[in-house]
Parts: C-alpha cells; structure tokens; sequence
C-alpha cells in the first residue's frame, strides 16, 4: 500500500483527507496529460532542429528563372543523369535532371560557412551522379542533395522546379 507523507506525517494513499486526495489526483493528471506531453513534444521539436535539411547554412537570395531545355546550352537536360551549372542562387546553381522531365536544382555553396569560405563551391564529380566540396571533401548526391562521404552532414540547398515541357523554371 504506497504511502503518502504530507508536512512530516505519513499517510496511507487511500486514508487521506478528500482535499489531500483531491489534490494529489490533480497532480497526477497534471502530470499525465501536460507534463508527459510537453516532454515529448520538446523531444520531437529537438530532433527537428538537428535534421540535416533543415540547418543549411546559405543565405536565402530571391531566385526565379527558367531555362529553354532545347537551347542547346541545356541539352544535357535533356537526358536522365545529364547536368548543367548555371549562375543564380548564392554560389551558383546545379540543375539536375533526375528522372523523365523532372529536375531538381541545387545551390553549390557550403551548407556550413560559404559565407566566410569563397572556395567552398561544390563541382560536379566525373561519376555525374554526386558533386563534392573542394575544400573539406564532403560529396553530396545529386538525386537527393543529402551526403554521400566526407565530414559534411548538411544537405545542399535546393530551390523548387517545375517544367512544361520546353522551359525548366526554378524559383524560391
Ligand atoms: S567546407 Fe563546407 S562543405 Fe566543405
């Protein structure tokens, strides 16, 4: 039988004053249904912070243009795998064509501190499926912009694509 100590006595949990158990079930329903929860809470909304695509480091620039996909300075999109860089976005943007007529772009600057780091604009390695961080090595797959090896966590920066068939427009 759990006992209960009030102001130094010890009472038996079910032989306690009705205002003392009235209190004590407030407690415990406080406890169950705000405490419990809000722990929880602070829980999930901790783990969100910390989730790779959420932290990039690049600053937000105003980018809204479109590209003619059949000039032929774009015909590499005009295959799956097939890539070009083109000016715009903080450092310069990745577009990427990842499937049929669908695209996705990416900012080439450090997700870390391309502020401070004029060198840290990722380029497109031979293999045409990752690009990489020439100063600390960090390569990042150009199908989800996510890392694929070195000390980088943070994903790429990416802007919004839609296409229409002829022009490929990216925007923010
Ligand atoms: S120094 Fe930032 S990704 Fe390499």
């Amino acid at each position: 039988m759990p006992f209960i100590r009030i102001k130094n006595t010890l009472y038996l949990q079910n032989k306690l004053p009705v205002v003392n158990r009235l209190l004590l079930f407030s407690y415990k329903m406080y406890k169950r249904f705000f405490l419990l929860p809000l722990l929880f809470l602070s829980v999930i909304i901790g783990c969100k912070k910390d989730s790779p695509a959420s932290t990039s480091g690049v600053p937000n620039v105003a980018v809204n243009f479109s590209v003619d996909v059949d000039n032929p300075l774009y015909t590499p999109l005009q295959h799956v795998g097939g890539w070009v860089y083109v000016t715009g976005g903080y450092d310069g943007i990745i577009l990427f064509c990842n499937g049929q007529d669908t695209y996705l772009a990416f900012d080439r600057g450090c997700p870390y501190d391309c502020e401070t780091n004029s060198k840290a604009i990722v380029q497109v390695q031979t293999n045409n499926i990752t690009a990489k961080c020439p100063v600390c090595g960090t390569s990042y797959s150009l199908y989800s912009g996510t890392t694929t090896g070195g000390p980088g966590s943070v994903a790429l920066k990416q802007y919004q694509t839609s296409f229409d068939g002829t022009n490929l427009t990216v925007s923010n």
